[in-house]
């Protein structure tokens, strides 16, 4: 059966009007909606990038502050080494899982080969979490650890002389700070 239209010419008028109205409405908008979108763009990339984290550089002291020997950094999971006017960093992370390596003392001096050089160790690093063992220069000799622990740069500041680790920049592990 065909449906038939009552409506009078003039509500046919308004409707096609309203249609009319909201079809624009829904364009002008969509314009709008786009070039906001374009002007936050352009406005975020007036803004830098930067990463606003805590920084991985910071003083230690002056060197002549650290003790000789081996001092640990708890909070920054760091151990500091001052050998006479030789200076050190090597992350105390344990490459396996991240649980914290222990500075452990050897009852007897112990010869081992680090870097293709025989050498006397007096300590070692041992990891309480699955047994990884790291040589003193932080070579991984046992346990799942697959690679040595990090050594991070150390520098001078030239404003007042103290000692700067560096945690972003890693180092070779013959890497000495001469003073
Ligand atoms: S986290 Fe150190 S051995 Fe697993």
């Amino acid at each position: 059966m065909k449906k038939e239209n009552n409506n009078s010419p003039e509500q046919h008028n308004s409707t096609e009007k309203s249609r009319r109205d909201f079809l624009q409405t829904v364009g002008v908008g969509s314009v709008l909606a786009g070039l906001a979108g374009l002007g936050f763009q352009s406005l975020r990339s007036l803004v830098p990038n930067v990463l606003y984290e805590s920084s991985q550089r910071f003083k230690i002291g002056t060197p002549a502050q650290l003790p000789e020997g081996v001092t640990f950094l708890e909070e920054k999971r760091l151990y500091v080494f001052k050998e006479g006017k030789s200076f050190y960093a090597i992350s105390a992370s344990c490459t396996h899982l991240g649980c914290t390596v222990k500075y452990t003392k050897l009852n007897q001096p112990k010869e081992v080969e680090e870097n293709g050089e025989k050498k006397t160790i007096n300590h070692e690093f041992h990891c309480p979490c699955h047994g990884s063992k790291y040589y003193a220069d932080g070579t991984n000799y046992a346990g799942p650890a697959p690679r040595p622990l990090l050594w991070h740069k150390l520098e001078l500041s030239p404003d007042d002389g103290q000692l700067i680790v560096d945690l972003g920049e890693e180092v070779e592990q013959n890497f000495r700070l001469t003073v």
